[in-house]
C-alpha cells in the first residue's frame, strides 16, 4: 500500500490544528459569555441569606463542617491550602487521592462558593496542564506541585520548590507574617497588604534562589490565590489562621461571599487585578535588580 500523498497529509494536519484551536478559544469564550450571565444574575438576585450559603444537604451546610481528620502518612497533600482542607475534613477524599477534576469543580462550588465558570475554567485548566482530561481523568492533590506548571516561586505560605521540595509542608514563619501584616479594623488583610506582602515574597525570593522565575501568568496565578483570603475568606484573621496553620475549616464558618451564583471570574478578577497592580516591587525597579549581586560586571557570575 502506498502512503497518502503530502498535501493529503498536509492538509488534514492543519484543519486538525485548526480545529483544536477554535475548540481551546470556543471554550473560554463560552465561559466568560455564561460568566456576564451569572455577573447579571447576581446583580438582580438578592444574596444567600448569612449561615446559608452553603446549599441545604452538603457538607457545611449551616457552618457544621464534617470532622477534620489530619492527613495519615501515606495521604496526598499539596500547596494549596483550600484544597487541603477540603481532604481534611473528608469533603475530598480524605487520601488526597485519585480525585477526578470534575467532581473537583463540584466540591470548590459548594464548599467555597465560587461560581460555577470559575469551578470549571480551574479544574479544566489545571487538567489541561497535566497532560490529562478534565472529562475522565483524576489526580492526587500533590500532582498539582509540579514546578512551574502550576506551582510556582514567591508564594505567599509556602518556601520556594529548591528550598521546600515538599510543598505540601506549611511554613510557619511565613504564615505569622502573612497574620501580622493586616492593616483593617480588627487586623483584617486588604488588598494593600497583600501586594505589599508578595512584593516583599517576590524580591526576597529573587535574592536567595538562584533559579527563581515567575511568568506572568504565574504572577497572575499567585495574585489570585492570595485574593481569595480577602474574597471567600474576608481577609477575617482568626477564619485565615486556622485555614493556613491547621489547613482546616473553622468551625460555623461559611464563605463571605454569598451571592446566587457565587463568585463570578470577573468580580474575582477585579479583586486580582487590584492585588497585582499594586505591587510595587513591579515597577520601582527593585525587583529587576534583585539577585544581580550574584553577578559580577557584564553579568559573570561572581566566584
Ligand atoms: C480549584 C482548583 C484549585 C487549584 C488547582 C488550586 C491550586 C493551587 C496551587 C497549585 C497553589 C500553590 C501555588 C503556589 O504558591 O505555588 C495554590 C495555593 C493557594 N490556593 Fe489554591 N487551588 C484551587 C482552588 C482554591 C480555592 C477554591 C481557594 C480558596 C478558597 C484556594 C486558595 C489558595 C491559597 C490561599 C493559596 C496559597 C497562596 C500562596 O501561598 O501564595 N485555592 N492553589
Ligand atoms: C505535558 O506535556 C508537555 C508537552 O509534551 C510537556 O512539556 C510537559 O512537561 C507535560 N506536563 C506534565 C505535567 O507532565
Ligand atoms: C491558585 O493558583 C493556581 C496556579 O498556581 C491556579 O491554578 C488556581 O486557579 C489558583 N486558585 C485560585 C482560587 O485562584
Ligand atoms: C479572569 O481570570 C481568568 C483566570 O481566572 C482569566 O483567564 C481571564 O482572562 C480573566 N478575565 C475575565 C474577563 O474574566
Amino acid at each position: 500500500m502506498s502512503d497518502p500523498p503530502f498535501a493529503l497529509i498536509a492538509t488534514k494536519r492543519v484543519l486538525m490544528g485548526l480545529l483544536s484551536f477554535i475548540e481551546g478559544h470556543l471554550t473560554s469564550l463560552l465561559v466568560f459569555l455564561v460568566d456576564l450571565v451569572l455577573v447579571v444574575i447576581n446583580l438582580v438576585t438578592p444574596d444567600r441569606p448569612v449561615g446559608h450559603v452553603v446549599p441545604e444537604g452538603h457538607p457545611g451546610t449551616g457552618g457544621k463542617w464534617p470532622a477534620y481528620v489530619a492527613p495519615n502518612q501515606g495521604d496526598s497533600r499539596g500547596s494549596c491550602p483550600a484544597l487541603n482542607a477540603m481532604a481534611n475534613h473528608g469533603i475530598l477524599p480524605h487520601s488526597g487521592k485519585n480525585i477526578k477534576f470534575k467532581e473537583l469543580s463540584a466540591a470548590i462550588r459548594q464548599t467555597y462558593n465560587f461560581g460555577p465558570t470559575f469551578c470549571f475554567f480551574v479544574p479544566n485548566y489545571a487538567a489541561t496542564m497535566l497532560n490529562r482530561s478534565y472529562w475522565t481523568d483524576s489526580f492526587d492533590l500533590a500532582d498539582l506541585d509540579v514546578h512551574n506548571c502550576i506551582e510556582h516561586d514567591g508564594s505567599l505560605v509556602r518556601l520556594d520548590a529548591v528550598e521546600e521540595p515538599d510543598q505540601s509542608k506549611i511554613s510557619r514563619p511565613l504564615v505569622e507574617r502573612l497574620l501580622k501584616a493586616g492593616t483593617g479594623p480588627n487586623g483584617k488583610l486588604t488588598a494593600a497588604d497583600l501586594s505589599r506582602l508578595l512584593g516583599q515574597r517576590r524580591l526576597e525570593s529573587k535574592k536567595a534562589n538562584p533559579t527563581f522565575s515567575q511568568a506572568p501568568i504565574h504572577r497572575f496565578f499567585a495574585s489570585s490565590n492570595a485574593s481569595t483570603l480577602l474574597t471567600v475568606f474576608g481577609g477575617e484573621q482568626q477564619d485565615i489562621r486556622t485555614l493556613l496553620t491547621e489547613e482546616r475549616l473553622p468551625d460555623n464558618w461559611e464563605p463571605r461571599v454569598r451571592h446566587q451564583m457565587g463568585l463570578t471570574m470577573m468580580e474575582f478578577n477585579s479583586s486580582v487585578l487590584k492585588v497585582e497592580l499594586g505591587i510595587r516591587e513591579e515597577v520601582d525597579g527593585s525587583l529587576q535588580a534583585a539577585g544581580q549581586e550574584r553577578y559580577g560586571p557584564g553579568g559573570k557570575k561572581a566566584e
